[in-house]
């Protein structure tokens, strides 16, 4: 995982509950304390999935409803951090179809292949008429993040859709797959 996303998890944890709570989880993680990530480098899926764990047993909070927390706080940065994306595009799916070009984008600019291949080869967009289906393969599975930033995303454009999960790493599949069917603008939301 790159550094962006540990840093951005740090950000999360340290607004929650203040730098204590910070140096819990890297000691909990048994990550040093000065250990430093940087945002287009990357590190080891199992020290994240360490650290992710850690997060929510500082924060007391269930794994599921980090992910959503988490997603709240991802897309705020990403929206701050990068807002060509979301002007280039016009409604959720075009952002939606997008998503794994932008994320292909922080891979190139890694030099061994192998690591290039951990971003690249975790998500598929399949576009059919009224719907798009993601294929994603992570050991991370953070399955709940997605969807839940499909519905950041969805908020974000004023938008509706029926988000069905079809496989799932979680329940032991060999990747997750997430149906995502558009169904208009939300009335309440219209902008
Ligand atoms: C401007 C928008 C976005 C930026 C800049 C961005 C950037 C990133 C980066 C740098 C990573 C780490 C990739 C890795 O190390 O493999 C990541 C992970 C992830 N992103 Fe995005 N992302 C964006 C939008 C989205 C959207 C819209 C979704 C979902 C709808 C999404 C879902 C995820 C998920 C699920 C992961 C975790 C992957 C894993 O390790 O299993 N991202 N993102």
């Amino acid at each position: 995982m790159l550094g962006l996303v540990y840093r951005l998890l740090f950000k999360m944890v340290a607004d929650k509950g203040g730098p204590e709570a910070v140096a819990r989880v890297r000691a909990q993680a048994g990550v040093d304390e000065a250990r430093v990530y940087r945002m287009n480098e990357p590190y080891p899926d199992d020290e994240w999935q360490r650290i992710f764990a850690a997060a929510c047993d500082v924060l007391d909070v269930a794994p599921g409803k980090a992910e959503k927390l988490f997603a709240e706080c991802f897309f705020a940065d990403a929206y701050a951090r990068f807002p060509k994306w979301f002007e280039m595009c016009k409604t959720a799916r075009e952002l939606l179809e997008l998503q794994p070009v932008i994320h292909n984008g922080f891979a190139t600019g890694l030099q061994a292949p192998a690591e290039r291949h951990k971003v690249i080869d975790k998500f598929r967009v399949e576009a059919q008429d009224d719907r798009i289906v993601t294929h994603y393969r992570s050991p991370n599975k953070l399955c709940g993040f997605y969807v839940a930033l499909v519905e950041r995303v969805l908020a974000h454009y004023g938008e509706r859709a029926e988000i069905t999960m079809l496989k799932s790493l979680k329940k032991g599949d060999d990747e997750s797959q997430i149906s995502i069917r558009f169904l208009g603008k939300d009335a309440r939301h219209a902008r």
